[in-house]
């Protein structure tokens, strides 16, 4: 949980969330999907050289973490204890997530918050008493409409079910407090009419205003058939919805009523990220808590697409099997931070084959990048005893890789920074790999090294620093994605006495050429991406 570049004080931060998730189980792809989107979000805002906040966490009260710690004979605190520790955070170390802070819904610094903003709405009138009756999933922790229910078949013939779920919803009736969410309809519509990037992407923000536009209905914010969750503070009979007390942990992370500097020092959030079936409750019920509180929006609800598996959003009753640790065991930790955000355009749906990883391992990472890097710190060795050459003939061959690196920086820059769009950034920077390796077979080193005159030795010095200077760039630009192959090449390029820690390095001087310092000591490090091993049956 090492926050890593340096920081800018003063400004407020750069706040980027993934949603916080529920602790009935271990995490999987699907969870780790969005936190390493966040991650990268992050760690390129970093690199910018931008103050940064990164929250994740778990959602740890309701009825569904409830009954399964009754299941497993545990205390729900107990159980949460257990996941929290043995599976969450063990996964997003080992996933390399430097996330600022992590945040648990049953800690007191979030609780008593909590209490407080309910408490704060009740007192400004935005809270009332009522009764309701409805089918409820507990799945979802929402109370569904009729009409968006489905039929059971099979074990559940002559049942409803939830769309997502698919299982039996419950029938509930409660007299519960309500919030008085159909008051916002019009104020909601009015924001996301002024800011058309509020809600991304263009398909998942037209769901929701037309959602909103068939008018909303008035949000229960309490139950009283069980009591692990935190306790209504004018009614102890009553704790408060769990989807209310999780989406304040946004507010409660970064000192909402207790540290105001820090609050405003972070608050609101710039980017939360949500996978779209969690949707309206960030762009609708959050947004509609902080107007009737007098707080500030988000800047964006970015959500992300489903990973799927055999055309069902992969869940925890469906599953591939496959666990984030079996996928890092055979490619490594880096490799699969890369693929799904390669591989799966943000926002849209995507499925995972062992098959379409292992080619794009092999072609983009192994033998694009890997082999590239290893060839030109070879050749260093071979040629200049492993000191880095200086570029004494650069020529026109050697302006197209820096006009490349450039049209790279700006493209990856704008699609991972500003728009989300993961995939088309790191496309743009293998784009740069390949234009690389091209200039590489065109210009031959290895027959230039042959011509001993001056002006051949001259060549391959500049050739040679030439594909140095463009891994250099390499290593900054994919540093956000992969830490740690980034690492080993800004190692091997004898990079750090010269250019400081990597992480320190910025995105936008990325493109300045010549940034190494010749002479400095090049080394044929450990290789970025082995050849993988034979799948296991
Ligand atoms: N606890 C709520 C969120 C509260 S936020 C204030 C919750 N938790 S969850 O454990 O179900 O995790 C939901 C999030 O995990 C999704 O919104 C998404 O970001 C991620 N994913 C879970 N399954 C996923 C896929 N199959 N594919 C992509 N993302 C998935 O809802």
């Amino acid at each position: 949980m090492a926050a890593t570049g340096s920081e800018q004080t003063g400004s407020k931060a750069f706040y980027v969330s993934t949603p916080i998730y529920y602790v009935n189980d271990a995490p999987h792809l699907g969870h780790a999907y969005t936190t390493v989107a966040g991650d990268v979000l992050s760690r390129w805002h970093r690199q910018r050289g931008e103050k940064v906040w990164y929250l994740t966490g778990t959602d740890e009260h309701g009825q569904k973490i409830m009954r399964t710690a009754e299941a497993n004979g545990v205390s729900p605190q107990e159980w949460c204890d257990r996941l929290v520790e043995e599976a969450w955070k063990p996964l997003w170390e080992h996933l390399d997530i430097a996330n600022d802070d992590f945040i648990r819904t049953t800690e007191q610094r979030h609780t008593d918050r909590v209490r407080e903003f309910v408490q704060d709405l009740y007192d400004r009138g935005e809270i009332y008493q009522g009764g309701y009756e409805g089918p409820y999933c507990v799945g979802c922790e929402e109370y569904k409409t009729t009409g968006e229910l489905l039929d059971g078949e099979g074990d559940f013939a002559g049942q409803k079910l939830c769309p997502i779920h698919k299982k039996p919803v419950e029938m509930l009736k409660e007299e519960n407090y309500f919030f008085k969410l159909s008051e916002y309809g019009p104020k909601l519509l009015e924001h996301y009419e002024a800011n058309p990037g509020f809600i991304q992407p263009e398909s998942a923000r037209n769901e929701v205003v037309n959602f909103v536009r068939q008018g909303l209905e008035d949000l229960s914010i309490s139950r009283s058939t069980f009591d692990w969750g935190v306790k209504v503070p004018w009614d102890d009979k009553h704790v408060i919805y769990v989807w209310i007390d999780a989406l304040l942990n946004y507010a409660t992370a970064v000192g909402y009523g207790t540290d105001q500097a820090r609050f405003e020092g972070t608050f609101p959030a710039d980017v939360h990220l949500v996978g779209k079936d969690i949707l309206r409750f960030h762009a609708v019920i959050w947004p509609a808590m902080l107007m009737a509180n007098g707080l500030p929006l988000p800047g964006r609800i970015a959500a992300n697409g489903w990973l799927m598996v055999g055309g069902e959003k992969m869940s925890k009753s469906n599953l591939t099997g496959i666990s984030p640790q079996q996928l890092t065991e055979h490619f490594g930790v880096d490799a699969y931070r890369w693929y799904f955000l390669r591989a799966i355009a943000f926002g849209q749906d995507g499925s995972f084959s062992w098959e379409d990883f292992t080619a794009r391992y092999t072609s983009e990472l192994a033998n694009d990048y890997g082999n590239l890097a290893s060839r030109v710190a070879a050749m260093i060795g071979k040629y200049f005893g492993g000191e880095l050459p200086e570029a004494t003939a650069h020529g026109e061959a050697e302006d197209a890789i820096v006009a490349g690196l450039e049209k790279a920086v700006a493209t990856a820059d704008e699609r991972i920074g500003e728009e989300l769009d993961f995939s088309g950034g790191i496309a743009a920077v293998f784009e740069f790999i390949k234009q690389v390796n091209g200039y590489l077979t065109e210009q031959e080193p290895w027959k230039v090294a042959k011509d001993k005159s001056d002006e051949g030795q001259a060549r391959l010095a500049t050739i040679l620093r030439t594909a140095a200077e463009a891994l250099r760039a390499c290593a900054v630009l994919l540093n956000p994605v992969m830490p740690e192959s980034s690492q080993k090449l800004w190692e091997s390029l004898g990079a750090e006495p010269h250019l400081g820690p990597l992480a320190e390095q910025r995105v936008p001087d990325a493109a300045k050429w010549n940034q190494l310092a010749t002479g400095s000591t090049v080394t044929k490090g450990a290789v970025l991406f082995p050849r993988l091993p034979e799948p296991k049956e």
